[in-house]
Formats: structure tokens, C-alpha cells, sequence
């Protein structure tokens, strides 16, 4: 794992971005794996900004997204599909029928995970999967004492979660109890993956993914095992890391031939 410790959310997001952005470089028909969330708001935002700067071009790429409520329409002020043309998609030029998210409406849910799985395998597979991390250690909405080896499925929500989101819900609006998710397996079939954290909140299922041992009932810890993912932190959400100087030591030193990982994008003297 690569642990990238930053300032804040908005130097995090911004070398993030800037990474995204050399995986689209090196290969303009990326598929791109998407979170949706607080967290990944100021990537997308930095991801728009590239784009409109002229270094980032999403025509050619396509984008699968972890997850979808169940019961919800891709209107819904509190959908995930809402809140990706929102956030990115009407800031970008990515076309919309290379956009996959899953549908909250399908009347034949394990047909529609099975569809999803098929779309993504058709599209040779997510290039870069884009993950938050849940305070219970969930990624996507793989809750704890999900199958390490799931595949996209329904997946009943924790209390945790349901209390956590219902901040993007109406007030008194109930959060569904359900949702459609990419599984732990899916997600680990990504050629990389990314998973942002921000704030004290995170610090302890950030702590148990990275430095705890592999479990279903830690879903996260998961990319121990992933051959290449990258963790990038704010210090809030580093904070109870026991090798955080470590890991603050790797990314300082990083030889410069190995900067090239990142697609030649020597983050920390990004000028803007
Ligand atoms: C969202 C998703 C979730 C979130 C996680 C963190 O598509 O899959 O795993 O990434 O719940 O959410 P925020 O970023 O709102 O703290």
C-alpha cells in the first residue's frame, strides 16, 4: 500500500486529482471506478478543473459507480446518480452513455447486479476504482462481515450507515434500508485501487484498514491484499496511525524514477 499523508482534504484531493488525471493520460479510454460521498467531492472538483484547464480529457473514458440506494430514482436529490452529474459529470466531458451506476429502481435486482458485473467485465474491467472508507471500515457499501470474495449484490445497510448519510437525506426522511453495491471482489479486480479519508471521524477505521489485520468485519482491510492501492490521508484522518512518520518518510524519499507511478506528476511542486 501507498500512503500518502497530506495537509488537508484539498492538497489530498488535488494530488489525487492530478493522479486520475495521468491514468486518463496514459490510456484515454480508462474505466474509471466511482465513490460518491462527502469524500470524493473535492477530487471531482479538481477533476472538473483539470478538465476545463485542458489537462484532463474524460472523452474517451467510461465510469462505473460503487453503489446506488435501493428504492430511489436517479432524480432523487439524495441518489448517487444525482449526485455524480452534479458533482462531475455535467462538469466534465465524459459521455453519458459511458456513465454506469446502478439502478435503485430495477425490479430484477440480482439480474441487475449480474447485468452490472457483465457491463464491467465488457469494458475490460475498472482501470481505477475510487474508494471512501465508511466509519464501520465499508467500502462501497460493503458493511462489516461482507464476503471478502462479493460480487455487486444488495446489501442491507448497518444503523451506523443509515445515521451517518442521513445528512443527504430531507429532514425526517427515512434512509433506505438497502442498497445495490459493487462487492469486496469486484472492487479488488480493479487495477488500482485509490481510497481517499478525511477528519478525526475516519481515524480509526483508517487505522484498522491499514495497520489492522485482513477481516470481513474490517471490509477495507481488504487492499492489504491489493497489488497496487493507494491511501491518501488528511492528518486528521492519519492521526491514529501507529507509522505514520514512516509512511510520511516513504512519500518524502520516493526516488524519482518511482514518482513516474504516478504518471510522471511530481505532486507536491504542483504549481497551480
Ligand atoms: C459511496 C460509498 C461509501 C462512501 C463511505 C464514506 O459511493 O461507496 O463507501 O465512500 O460511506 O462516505 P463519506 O465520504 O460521505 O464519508
Amino acid at each position: 500500500m501507498e500512503i500518502i499523508i497530506c495537509e488537508n482534504p484539498t492538497s489530498a484531493s488535488r494530488l489525487a486529482a492530478l493522479h486520475v488525471a495521468a491514468v486518463i493520460r496514459a490510456k484515454p479510454e480508462a474505466v474509471l471506478g466511482l465513490a460518491t460521498g462527502a469524500t470524493p467531492v473535492a477530487l471531482y472538483a479538481e477533476l472538473a478543473e483539470l478538465f476545463r484547464r485542458g489537462m484532463a480529457d474524460f472523452s474517451r473514458c467510461s465510469t462505473f459507480n460503487l453503489d446506488e440506494y435501493v428504492g430511489i430514482g436517479r432524480d432523487h436529490p439524495a441518489s448517487f446518480s444525482r449526485f455524480m452529474r452534479e458533482k462531475l459529470f455535467r462538469h466534465i466531458n465524459v459521455l453519458p452513455e459511458n456513465t454506469r451506476i446502478p439502478d435503485g429502481l430495477a425490479g430484477d435486482i440480482p439480474g441487475h447486479c449480474a447485468a452490472y458485473e457483465k457491463a464491467i467485465s465488457a469494458a475490460g474491467g475498472i482501470d481505477l476504482q475510487i474508494l471512501g472508507i465508511g466509519a464501520d471500515g465499508h467500502i462501497g457499501f460493503n458493511e462489516p462481515s461482507s464476503s471478502l470474495a462479493s460480487r455487486t449484490r444488495l446489501k442491507t445497510l448497518t444503523r451506523k450507515t443509515r445515521e451517518d448519510n442521513a445528512r443527504f437525506f430531507g429532514r425526517g426522511e427515512p434512509v433506505p434500508q438497502h442498497a445495490i453495491t459493487m462487492g469486496i471482489g469486484t472492487i479488488m479486480e480493479a487495477r488500482e485501487a485509490v481510497l481517499l479519508a478525511f477528519g478525526e471521524a475516519k481515524a480509526q477505521a483508517v487505522a484498522n484498514a491499514i495497520e489492522g489485520p485482513v477481516s470481513a468485519s474490517n471490509p477495507a482491510s481488504i487492499l492489504q491484499m491489493h497489488p497496487r492501492a493507494v491511501i491518501f490521508l488528511d492528518d486528521l484522518a492519519a492521526g491514529l496511525l501507529q507509522r505514520s512518520d514512516y509512511y510520511r518518510e516513504v512519500f518524502e524519499q520516493k526516488p524519482h524514477w518511482q514518482r513516474g507511478d504516478f504518471g510522471g506528476v511530481v505532486f507536491w511542486e504542483d504549481k497551480r
